[in-house]
């Protein structure tokens, strides 16, 4: 419980409020069911009986958001409603002194999200987004791994999204644009946030693309991110594919070698490239799945490429699993709050927090806005074509 000196008592559970208890609420519910840093006092829906459904048994049930802001007992609000609602949402919510564990996008535009982001500010509440990708525990070896240069510099992100629309029927939310944002906005956010982290540097340009299918709905969006001269990242995501057929791939390209995740909330990372001594040192602490290919020795050692000379000393393969996926998901929704909640009572800033939420927003707006502008058709300007 939060004190009125906005101190807090780390051993009492903070009160969660849920509002919109759809399907990604219901999930998060049975997530933060087994916290011990929060306790779920209150599930708001416009659908009464949807909270009803999922709330646990000593929670209040209400019909908006307004009435659960009113209830003293919720210290956080977790807005799990469709995009376009979350910036005003997220805003109330930060005026009524709550604190905010918000469902990406934080805002479907840049204004709305700045927004919420100067209403907690000025209430003094902690904000953080729910970007999952970041709390799994294959992306964060992998982020180690670009952070620690053990394979040189980062200089290609490439994500093939091939996902399901089996479970998105032409009336859903996601299909319209004014309620889900669009899929860079919608969805893409989560590739843009977990980007933007591994090169540890603001974007400096963005381009967009998107694709209709015969009924107009736009199923296919790419976007190509420039990281000054150092990273190129290039993001492909189509909604049109058969369940059983969805494959989420992340390649990464450093200077001396490749990694690979398999899967949107990933269970596989494999990696190969050359390393020096520190990275040797890095693979053998961080894989137990290692194999040493080659090791390299005197004059053998001194390799030349993209202009410079390095001494190396092995070539290495590695593996990692997570098969476990939906408890990866669970559990990375668990870390995400468990961090919120520190940062509430240290007072602290959330790892994942408001300059995250605006620069993949920014990135995804962006790529949004440049596949909604025409441009010209390709001409070689060859006499008679
Ligand atoms: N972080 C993740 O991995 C992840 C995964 C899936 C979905 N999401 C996000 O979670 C959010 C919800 O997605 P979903 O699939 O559960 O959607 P959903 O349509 O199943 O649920 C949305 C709920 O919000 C309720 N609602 C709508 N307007 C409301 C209002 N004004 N006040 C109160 N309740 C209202 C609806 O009745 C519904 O129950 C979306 O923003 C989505 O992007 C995040």
């Amino acid at each position: 419980m939060t004190t009125p000196m906005g101190e807090s008592d780390v051993a009492t559970p903070l009160g969660m409020g849920l509002v919109g208890a759809g399907g990604f609420g219901a999930f998060c519910l049975q997530a933060f069911a087994e916290m011990r840093e929060v306790s779920v006092v209150a599930v708001a829906d416009r659908d009464l009986e949807r909270a009803a459904a999922i709330a646990p048994p000593r929670a209040a049930v209400y019909g908006d958001l307004a009435t659960l802001l009113a209830d003293p007992a919720v210290d956080i609000v977790h807005v799990a409603t469709p995009p376009a609602l979350h910036g005003a949402q997220a805003r109330q919510a930060a005026e009524a002194g709550k604190h905010l564990f918000v469902e990406k996008p934080l805002a479907i535009s840049l204004d709305e999200a700045r927004n919420v982001v100067r209403a907690a500010q000025r209430a003094g509440v902690k904000l953080s987004v729910n970007y999952v990708l970041r709390r799994h525990p294959l992306h964060q070896l992998a982020a180690a791994l670009v952070h620690a240069a053990a394979l040189g510099p980062l200089q290609l992100f490439s994500l093939e999204n091939f996902a399901t629309d089996d479970r998105l029927p032409p009336e859903h939310w996601f299909w319209d644009p004014a309620q889900s944002g669009g899929i860079h906005v919608e969805h893409g956010v989560h590739f843009f946030d977990l980007c933007n982290h591994l090169a540890g540097q603001s974007p400096t340009a963005v381009s967009g693309s998107a694709q209709r299918r015969d009924d107009g709905r736009l199923d296919r969006v790419a976007a190509t991110v420039i990281y000054g001269d150092r990273i190129l990242a290039t993001f492909y995501h189509s909604f049109n594919q058969i369940g059983r057929f969805e494959r989420t791939t992340i390649r990464l390209g450093c200077a001396r070698g490749r990694l690979q995740l398999d899967g949107w909330i990933p269970t596989g990372l494999s990696v190969d490239g050359v390393v020096d001594e520190n990275g040797l040192a890095f693979f053998r602490h961080h894989f137990r799945d290692l194999s040493i290919d080659e090791r390299f020795s005197g004059a053998q050692s001194i390799f030349h490429h993209g202009g410079i000379a390095e001494k190396l000393v092995a070539s290495v393969r590695a593996t990692a699993t997570y098969s476990r996926r939906q408890l990866a998901y669970k559990e990375a929704i668990q870390a995400g709050l468990r961090d919120l909640v520190n940062a509430i009572h240290t007072g602290d800033q959330p790892t994942i927090g408001p300059p995250d939420a605006l620069l993949s927003l920014a990135v995804a707006v962006a790529a949004s806005r440049q596949h909604s502008q025409k441009t010209p058709g390709i001409r070689t300007g060859e006499p008679g074509r």
